[in-house]
């Protein structure tokens, strides 16, 4: 009998051990972040219909959550505001007693030092027309006039406790900007997530539910086009010259490819962010019986690491931690 082929990869793939043994890649808890809503004016959690198993946390409700994840092992949260009232220029961002920043205290005193509490600085939640920012005369959001409005967002989350400040706005200038007004006001500790490439994209859809969204039309001014790979690197590599901590891509699944180029050449740490609607399309298919949604949610947050990301933004955070902990993963 021929030997041919003597080369046989299937080898390595013979017993769940010998696999587990050559695995390439891993996840682990602790590079897994949990995005989490604090909406103002509600005592109960409440259940976002897009996203299964996801909610709108009270003030109290969002501490025992923390404390739910801090157990678990996650590595962080980032905490995203739903206020009551919105205007046109975003006060609720910038008010100490806003929402976020209200929930962000209380995350911070419910998280300890068990995790890394995060915040989402942007305008959107905020305004009562939708943008990342404030808008000029003629209906265009105006960049730098947003860039002063960030800037004072920046130093109000740090003084509520925030220990890395999400930039997700896609203002140009963002990360400098909010670096000088953070180290001017005394928080030159305060780390920048910069949302680098973020994309313009459709996979939002149910985020903008969760958080009550005013959006008429898109952000394709300021949210990069989905057709450039080039352009997506281009951001990441002005964000870490403007100072950025950590770089994010985001969503992830459809921008792998942004991601392991983004891995390939950043010098601070690469993050990616599985957004609304990978989430919800992943419940979706599972709900519909066409996908099993313990093993495709462990493969897309696999995927996104394997693809570059030292750490992932996902709102499978907790359910995969908990199947690490107990080896079900
Ligand atoms: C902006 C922001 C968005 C998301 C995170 N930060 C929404 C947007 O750009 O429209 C989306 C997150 C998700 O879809 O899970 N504040």
């Amino acid at each position: 009998m021929s030997e041919f082929p003597r080369v046989r990869p299937r080898r390595l793939r013979a017993t769940p051990a010998l696999r587990r043994l050559t695995a390439e890649t891993r996840l682990h808890p602790s590079e897994l972040v949990l995005p989490m809503f604090v909406r103002e004016g509600i005592d109960e959690p409440v259940e976002i219909g897009s996203m299964p198993g996801v909610v709108h946390h009270s003030v109290d409700s969002l501490k025992r959550a923390v404390e739910e994840a801090a157990e678990a092992g996650i590595g962080g949260v980032m905490l995203f505001g739903v206020p009551l009232e919105k205007d046109a220029v975003g006060s609720g961002a910038t008010d100490p007693d806003g929402i976020l920043n209200v929930g962000t205290r209380a995350a911070v005193d419910a998280a300890g030092d068990a995790l890394v509490v995060q915040t989402d600085l942007c305008l959107d939640e905020f305004t009562d027309h939708g943008h990342c920012g404030v808008l000029a005369a003629d209906g265009s959001v105006d960049n730098d006039a947003t860039l002063a409005r960030y800037d004072e967002m920046a130093v109000v989350q740090a003084e509520a406790g925030s220990q890395l400040i999400g930039m997700s706005g896609m203002m140009d200038g963002q990360i400098g900007s909010a670096r000088d007004a953070l180290d001017a006001a005394g928080f030159g500790g305060t780390a920048l997530l910069a949302y680098s490439a973020k994309y313009a994209s459709a996979f939002y859809g149910p985020f903008r539910e969760a958080v009550q969204s005013s959006l008429v039309g898109d952000r394709r001014t300021y949210q990069l086009d989905g057709a450039n790979r080039r352009e997506g690197l281009r951001e990441v590599e002005l964000d870490i010259a403007e100072g950025a901590d950590i770089v994010m891509v985001k969503p992830a699944m459809s921008y792998l490819d942004v991601l392991a180029d983004t891995a390939a050449v950043s010098t601070v740490p690469v993050w990616a962010y599985q957004i609304s609607g990978e989430y919800a399309m992943i419940h979706a298919a599972a709900a519909n019986g066409w996908i099993d949604l313990e093993a495709a949610s462990a493969e897309s947050v696999l995927s996104i690491k394997r693809a570059g990301a030292d750490a992932i933004l996902t709102y499978f955070a907790l359910d995969l931690a908990k199947r690490l902990n107990t080896g079900r993963i």
